[in-house]
């Protein structure tokens, strides 16, 4: 059981550490109580490459949630991504137990089975998650909570998320030494669909895409329950990165113009302009044409939903997507995105915001880049899990110890081969002005 009614998401994201402390309502709600947020470098395509900017990050965004909330954080709930979580579908049967009515230990003793029932695991692998899909109570199939059904076998299939041993093991070490207990690891695609899916959608059948800075997740559900999962390694940042090479300006100020001017379908950009680009420390200024800037944002936008539609058609559930696609993350904040996508999956799709959030600081959660924290809060409610907190006075807080000046160079971002592509062409397009 919780110590009280409050919960803590930890989301460490490829550009922002993130913390929310919530509390549950009286009708289920979360209300939020503290927020956190700090600037991540210490993780590429959500893998963990610097642990002390990531123990930095993590202790500074903790921080800024302990002054909102006044609450001391102890037991956290962290997300964990990357292209190395993979899933594995397993089956499982057992007898139910003596009184014939199916109990909480039958259900723990069935995903148990389940995970002993893995054909294969690599050694260098370590099991995540084992999520129930479907239960079968004798001949009663398609049950989603066997809980209280009278039968005597219950057979069914569970969902086993499996991530590298030494990346789960860094995430896991940056959390510690930031000073907090794990009270759970859970794969963030699972985190981010809870967060903004309809309880109608998930059984219709949906596609959640959280587009974050360094990785696309892809999460599908039919029936209610998960089915399918990809860590694709192209992201928003890509994007940034396009700008920065297609009109050769800093990343700063290519961030600048896609958050100011972005657009990620051409057909929406409306009238075209000339875009001033600051010539920053001792640099020219110069205008890039709008229409130039949405080219470039376009095709690599394009190319990370062709990416996200070529994994949906390979899951072989793209015929059982009867409530399209949710489309969430910072990516998803690009105007056109919605418009694009539906046109690139031939699926209806909306942008998706944190659902089920009341009063508190709600209006800092509303945006599709807390989904993944938000989700981890409503998952930690979920599975009863302690936030082990105490409240303590704001004068109880100590001041986080920061270690200065790191080691390391700032990351460089891989680039992928097509988006290099339209940028050689951006580069060609300046070189010949
Ligand atoms: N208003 C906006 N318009 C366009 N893009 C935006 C906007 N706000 C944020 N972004 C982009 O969203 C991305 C960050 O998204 P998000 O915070 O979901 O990533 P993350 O969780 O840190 O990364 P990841 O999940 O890949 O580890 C950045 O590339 C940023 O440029
Ligand atoms: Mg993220």
């Amino acid at each position: 059981m919780l110590k009280s009614n409050i919960a803590v998401g930890l989301d460490i994201g490829t550009t922002k550490v993130c913390v929310v402390v919530a509390e549950k309502d009286e009708i289920g709600k979360l209300n939020v109580l503290g927020k956190g947020r700090s600037n991540s470098d210490g993780l590429q395509r959500a893998t963990v490459v610097n642990i002390n900017k990531t123990v930095a990050a993590i202790r500074a965004a903790v921080a800024d949630a302990e002054r909102e909330s006044s609450i001391r954080i102890h037991g956290v709930n962290v997300g964990i991504s990357g292209a190395h979580v993979h899933c594995i579908h397993s089956n499982s049967e057992i007898s139910i137990n003596q009184t014939g009515i199916v109990n909480d230990s039958d259900v723990k003793r069935f995903l148990e089975k389940a995970k002993t029932n893995i054909r294969y695991l690599d050694i260098d692998h370590e099991i995540i998650h084992v999520i129930p899909q479907e239960f079968i109570v004798d001949d009663q199939e398609g049950l989603l909570d066997p809980i209280g059904m009278a039968g005597t076998t219950m057979r069914g299939s569970a969902y086993i998320v499996v991530g590298l041993r030494t990346k789960i093991r860094n995430i896991k070490q940056c959390v510690e030494k930031a000073g907090l207990e794990i009270s759970a690891v859970t794969f963030e695609p699972v985190a981010s669909g809870m967060a903004v899916m309809k309880e109608r959608e998930k059984k219709s059948g949906v596609v959640v895409i959280d587009i974050g800075g360094g990785t696309t997740e892809v999460a599908i559900y039919i029936d209610g329950a998960i089915r399918y999962s990809e860590v694709i390694k192209v992201a928003a940042n890509d994007v940034t990165h396009d700008i920065a090479h297609g009109v050769r300006a800093l990343y700063e100020v290519a961030e600048d113009l896609k958050i100011k001017h972005g657009c990620a379908y051409s057909k929406l950009s409306g009238e075209d302009e000339d875009l001033l680009i600051e010539g920053i420390e001792g640099r020219t200024q110069k205008s890039v044409p709008k229409s130039s800037l949405t080219m470039i944002i376009e095709a690599r936008m394009m190319e990370i939903l062709e990416l996200v539609r070529d994994s949906v058609q390979r899951s072989g559930y793209y015929e059982y997507l009867n409530a399209g696609a949710i489309i969430t993350g910072g990516g998803s904040l690009l105007p056109g995105t919605e418009e694009l996508a539906h046109d690139v999956f031939g699926l209806d799709v909306r942008i998706g915001y944190p659902e089920g959030v009341s009063g508190g600081i709600k209006g800092s959660v509303n945006n599709p880049m807390y989904a993944t924290v938000m989700g981890l809060v409503a998952h930690a409610f979920q599975n009863n899990l302690s936030a082990d907190h105490s409240f303590a006075s704001t004068a109880e807080i100590l001041p986080v110890d920061v270690p200065q000046g790191s080691r390391e160079e700032p990351l460089v971002q891989e680039q992928t081969p097509s988006g290099k592509k339209i940028v050689d062409r951006m580069k060609k397009f300046w070189d010949n002005l």
